[in-house]
């Protein structure tokens, strides 16, 4: 694997967006928060002020793909949005004989995953798929990366999720899991949710747009423990799983088969 670039950025340029004021209004009732066209306007100012540490992440996940993907296998994104874990993966196995399989179930996440895609100057051997993610084929895998995505798996399925991509796994081959995380004891988890809710204040949130937002990704967004994480990657087979990243309550793991 050739070097990452010397001026690797996890936010290019191709990934500009407007700004995220999709709760800033009063609501007199609050849908369930759906990726549609909206979101995926505003997705990267909203994740990047959302997610605490979502720059690192990036770049984790940029330099781990670099470590483990081999030539000719497949490296894929599972949730990809608008393509900033797919540009970190990009980065890291452009010119390498990987081929990238970006995958997203929302039209409007796809499309804009597609543009910047067409917009950035890695040469990438790129598919970019709008489907559910539990209906595509894993397979000669040596990267997969669920960033921020399993949470909004719903529960029962959850397993099911992680078995598919374990199977598509070479031996060797990884998956790096990054989620908002839940905690067991009560003040853990009501001291983590306070400093999430300060993060998201410095990065000039309302008080009112975190509220509207935490309603609306209530029933969407079901976060787990770590232990539950654990224990699901551990079923499924993998011989090894660790943290290698935590901020307040989100954490990435890594797990290899
Ligand atoms: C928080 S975003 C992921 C962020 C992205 N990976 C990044 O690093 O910027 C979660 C994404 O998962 C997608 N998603 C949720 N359920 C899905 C499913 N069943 N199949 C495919 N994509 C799904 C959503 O459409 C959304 O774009």
């Amino acid at each position: 694997m050739a070097n990452l670039p010397a001026d690797w950025n996890p936010h290019p340029q191709v990934m500009k967006t407007a700004s995220d004021t999709l709760f800033a209004q009063q609501q007199t009732s609050i849908a369930d928060f759906v990726f549609d066209e909206k979101v995926a306007r505003v997705f990267t100012d909203m994740i990047k002020r959302s997610v605490p540490g979502y720059s690192t992440l990036l770049t984790g996940i940029a330099s781990i793909s670099h470590q483990y993907a081999r030539p000719e296998t497949n490296c894929y994104d599972l949730g990809c949005s608008t393509g900033a874990s797919t540009l970190a993966i990009g980065s890291a196995v452009a010119n390498t004989g990987c081929h990238i399989l970006a995958i997203d179930n929302s039209p409007a996440m796809i499309q804009r995953c597609r543009e910047h895609m067409r917009q950035t100057e890695l040469q990438l051997s790129i598919d970019i798929i709008c489907a559910d993610l539990l209906d595509i084929r894993i397979e000669n895998a040596s990267v997969t990366v669920m960033n921020l995505t399993l949470q909004f798996i719903p529960l029962e399925k959850r397993q099911q999720c992680i078995d598919l991509i374990y199977n598509g796994l070479r031996p060797g081959g990884i998956l790096i899991l990054s989620e908002k995380i839940d905690f067991d004891h009560p003040q853990e988890a009501e001291w983590q949710q306070s400093v999430h809710h300060h993060f998201k204040k410095m990065q000039g949130y309302s008080a009112l747009e975190i509220s509207q937002k935490r309603t609306a990704l209530e029933k969407v967004l079901i976060p787990e423990t770590l232990e539950i994480h654990h224990q699901r990657l551990t079923k499924a087979g993998f011989q090894f799983c660790t943290t290698w990243f935590q901020c307040f309550n989100f954490i990435s793991m890594i797990a290899v088969k």
